[in-house]
């Protein structure tokens, strides 16, 4: 019998191009949906994947991706209007009888969250959980391992300073997970719906980590002395704009570093996931380190890239102060009078301890009812 055909959305993404590639080597058909024909395409192209080209907001676009598709990769682009996407594929996926689908959904992932992004992710799961005839596995993953080096390998590698707001340096905050074993459980579920239907799994690195080991294990990598550098969130928030980052990553990422410091990443870190779905230890953070180090040019040490890298951080520094309050004003963000923060929320403390019985990696925890039968009765908080 032929394999069922497969389609990523993302897939040219951070966790969108390795979910693609460990299906094929699997010998499963991929359809992979990219916004366009660049050299990325080009590498999924040749490693055997049929290149979709289009705008994940078109609800004409997905029609056509979802054709003579049996399962799919749900993986919302960290873009304004996440709950458009989400609703365009969950129709489109109706339309098209899909039996399994995939999503990247959040560990923080709450109704009553402070970020709007998490929000309209938790909206998206709930949706999909309605269709009929789709079963659904999670991915719920928290901090990946490669935003450690997002917008900031050139100050790390050139200038020996790993600039994040992530509070205390030596404070173990996450066990980062790579992009490969993100994928690697996401194809696990993807292949064998039978075992991983109705399932919730966040994968994890092999061990906590503080900002002080993350920066040491770029140090050793890097072969020059890397130090964490506690950034105030205005610089933060500015690093992303001269970075040229969408404005609504600050209003969101501000609340990620927050739950960060706060240690929401920290809770039931680490775990099996990544060992039980594909039987092989998950990835260390050095081994990511020296792979992201070797497909990055601005990560070798010359005198023009670390004149780049001061630039950079010049312009950092003399640019003006971004009012993140605005912009969400401005973008009419729903704002909630009373959020939670994941750990003051009983809700959430309940769908993700494994206590009762609600491991992300166990069956049964995919199930929304007792969230909401709390909520519901009022237990918000
Ligand atoms: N980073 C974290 O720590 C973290 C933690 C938990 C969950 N997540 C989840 O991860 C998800 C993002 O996954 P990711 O990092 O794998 O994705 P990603 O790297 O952000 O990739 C998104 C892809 O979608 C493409 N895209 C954007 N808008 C499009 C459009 N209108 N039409 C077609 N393609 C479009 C982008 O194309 P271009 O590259 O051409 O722009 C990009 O290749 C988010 O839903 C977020 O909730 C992230």
């Amino acid at each position: 019998m032929s394999k069922p055909r497969i389609l990523v959305t993302s897939a040219a993404g951070n966790t969108g191009i390795p979910t693609t590639l460990q299906l094929l080597e699997k010998g499963f058909p991929v359809r992979a949906f990219v916004r366009s024909n660049d050299h990325r395409a080009t590498r999924l192209r040749s490693a055997g994947a049929e290149i979709f080209v289009g705008d994940l907001f078109s609800i004409a676009d997905m029609r056509r991706a979802m054709k003579g598709v049996q399962r799919a990769y749900h993986c919302a682009p960290l873009s304004p209007n996440t709950l458009h996407y989400g609703t365009v594929f969950a129709l489109t996926a109706q339309e098209a009888r899909l039996e399994h689908v995939v999503m990247l959904a959040q560990w923080l992932s709450s109704s009553n969250h402070p970020s709007m992004f998490t929000r309209e992710v938790w909206m998206n799961e709930a949706v999909l959980k309605l269709l009929p005839e789709t079963t659904l596995t999670v991915n719920n993953v928290g901090w990946f391992a490669e935003n450690y080096f997002m917008g900031v390998l050139g100050t790390i590698a050139q200038l020996g300073i790993l600039p994040m707001p992530l509070g205390d340096g030596d404070v173990k905050k996450n066990a980062p997970p790579s992009n490969a074993d993100i994928a690697a459980v996401t194809v696990a579920a993807l292949i064998d719906p039978a075992t991983h239907a109705g399932k919730v799994y966040r994968p994890t690195g092999p061990e906590l980590l503080s900002p002080n080991d993350i920066a040491t294990i770029m140090g050793r990598v890097l072969e020059r002395k890397v130090k964490y550098q506690d950034m105030p969130e205005s610089m933060l928030l500015k690093a992303l704009k001269v970075n040229g980052f969408h404005e609504m990553m600050p209003t969101q990422l501000r609340v990620y570093a927050d739950e960060y410091r706060r240690g929401a990443f920290a809770v039931h870190a680490p775990n099996n996931v990544v060992k039980d779905l594909t039987g092989r230890e998950p990835e260390d953070f050095e081994t990511l380190t020296r792979r992201v180090v070797a497909a990055h040019p601005e990560a070798i040490q010359t005198v023009g890239n670390r004149l780049k890298a001061i630039v950079n951080l010049m312009k950092i520094m003399l640019s003006a102060k971004v009012d993140a309050d605005a912009i969400e004003r401005r973008r009419d963000h729903v704002l909630l009078t009373a959020p939670n923060f994941v750990q003051d929320s009983q809700v959430w403390r309940d769908a993700h301890d494994p206590e009762a019985g609600y491991l992300p990696d166990r069956p049964g925890s995919n199930d929304v009812p007792l969230s909401l039968a709390r909520e519901r009765s009022g237990v918000t908080s």
